[in-house]
């Protein structure tokens, strides 16, 4: 038997599966890392954490399966997308990663749009200058810390710096590079233009590669560490996004998924180039060879429901420990029994600001609406809509865009539970189905090892061979009334955009 390792170096937490040929769990880990905050609206990580908890997992599920180090044929690294990683001539780390939801960069994103026309940037990176995007973050450091850009030598994304670790190379591939604003998304490599009017040396940035090609294998000092053999390949693999699409089969025209993670992802498969001119979804390269994806993204989806547990739900906490179940299991029986509208209580999940569609940095969480008659089981149902109200609103742009969704498929953590996925049918007004494959982007990316090793003949082929529909849900009685709190929610941010720019400034 042949196996192949994915590697999702995540926002909680990193999670690595070893599985076989056929797509079948033999061996999995996760170690979770903090996120620090440093101030509102900052968002960091250290990249050593990264490091730690994916040689860990490694060794781990090396260990756990017990198969022979050679017959572990590839590996594939996903990762959250974004995130800037500078390592000095040395290979070190130089700061803490600036990761994806991180908003500290608004006035970076007005620099830039100086520098270069919006149409100009939308023509060739696919997209508006964005606040969570790396460009912008690179700037802010060259701006703020220029001792650190100084010393910089490389600039890595997240999982790209797992490729260093694993394999000594500097490299990426087409899906994350897409989030860096440098890319020519349309061209699928660097974009001289950018780089040259941002001023930034292209020898700073590793080969860009497609997601399944090989870009290197495994060091002997981490073979021994981990178990590994030398000889194992290691991919390009995809960012998250990209990586969960292949996890669920959503490889063709006509396929989306929605994963609720730490953040929401609506997302939609196109063969072409597909560009909001309002630039409210982004468009990137897709991990399919050739192929691009357009998605819409909620910042704060899963993390505003962990956000809500973590603070204000310690009884769930120890209830749950005491009786050895998942916490949100208990949520989601208590958020069941509770009206589709959370008895007129509308939450606005914009923790980290949003994009989609607002791309406001400003823009904060509300709870709206709130009566002596809620409970705690209340705001945790509003909670959940909230976040299921910014996804429709991804939704209806790609609908917008003319993208045709035939059904669309729920994944990460959130969309393991059937309340949220009864939500989102209720406001997508479509069907909602998951797959038996539950590891998403770990799934996603050792797929794309199998293809770059001669396993699978393709990412579509494979995806045929090895994802397999489960349940499916349509709308409820629920669809109606969603709609009038979906219309006041909407409302909602129009009344606040201007008191968050004060909420700001103060
Ligand atoms: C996508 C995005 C997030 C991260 C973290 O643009 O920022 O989905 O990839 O998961």
């Amino acid at each position: 038997m042949r196996y192949l390792i994915g590697i999702d170096v995540g926002t909680s937490a990193t999670k690595t599966v070893l599985f076989d040929e056929e797509g079948r769990v033999t061996a999995s880990a996760s170690q979770e890392y903090p996120l620090y905050q440093p101030h509102n609206g900052w968002a960091e990580q250290r990249p050593e954490d990264w490091r730690d908890a994916v040689l860990s997992t490694l060794k781990q599920v090396v260990a756990d399966a017990g198969v022979p180090a050679d017959e572990i044929k590839g590996i594939g690294i996903s990762g959250q997308m974004h995130g800037l990683v500078m390592l000095d001539e040395m290979g070190e780390v130089i700061r803490p990663s600036i990761i994806w939801c991180d908003q500290r960069t608004g006035r970076e994103v007005e620099d830039m749009l100086q520098i270069l026309p919006r149409e100009r940037w939308i023509e060739i990176t696919a997209n508006p200058p964005l606040t969570g995007w790396t460009a912008a973050k690179i700037l802010w450091v060259r701006k703020h810390e220029p001792e650190c850009y100084e010393r910089c030598r490389h600039i890595l994304l997240p999982k790209d710096y797992i490729r260093y670790i694993l394999t000594g190379d500097f490299a990426t591939e087409v899906s994350d590079a897409s989030g860096m604003q440098l890319l020519d998304v349309p061209g699928r490599c660097w974009s001289q233009e950018v780089l040259e009017k941002l001023d930034i040396d292209p020898a700073l940035l590793g080969r860009v590669y497609e997601s399944c090609e090989v870009t290197g294998t495994i060091l002997p000092e981490i073979a021994a560490k981990t178990g590994l053999s030398q000889a194992t390949k290691v991919v390009g693999g995809a960012g998250d996004n990209a990586a969960a699409a292949v996890g669920t089969g959503v490889v063709k025209d006509g396929t989306a998924f929605t994963t609720i993670g730490t953040s929401g992802v609506v997302f939609a498969h196109s063969d072409r180039v597909t560009i909001d001119p309002k630039g409210r979804v982004h468009t990137c390269c897709c991990a399919v060879p050739g192929a691009f994806h357009v998605m819409g993204v909620t910042q704060a989806a899963g993390l505003s429901l962990k956000w809500f547990k973590d603070n204000f739900c310690e009884d769930y906490v120890e209830q749950a420990r005491g009786l050895g179940v998942d916490v949100y299991d208990l949520i989601n029986r208590d958020i069941a029994a509770v009206p589709a509208g959370s008895d007129r209580l509308i939450y606005l999940p914009y923790l980290m600001g949003e994009r989609t569609p607002h791309l406001d940095p400003d823009s904060r969480g509300v709870f709206f609406g709130l009566s002596a008659i809620h409970t705690k089981a209340h705001l945790l149902r509003a909670v959940m809509e909230g976040v299921s109200y910014s996804l429709r609103d991804c939704n209806e742009i790609l609908k917008e865009m003319g993208i045709r969704v035939d059904e669309m498929m729920a994944c990460g953590g959130g969309g393991k539970s059937p309340v949220w996925r009864q939500m989102l049918a209720d406001l997508y007004r479509c069907a909602v189905g998951t797959v038996e494959q539950t590891e998403g982007p770990a799934l996603g990316v050792a797929i794309l090892a199998g293809v770059g090793c001669g396993l699978y003949e393709s990412v579509p082929a494979a995806c045929e061979r090895l994802v397999t529909k489960a349940e499916s849900t349509g709308p409820s009685e629920n669809a109606e009334r969603y709609e009038a709190y979906h219309r006041l929610y909407d409302e909602l941010y129009l009344a606040l955009k201007d008191s968050y720019r004060k909420l700001a400034d103060l």
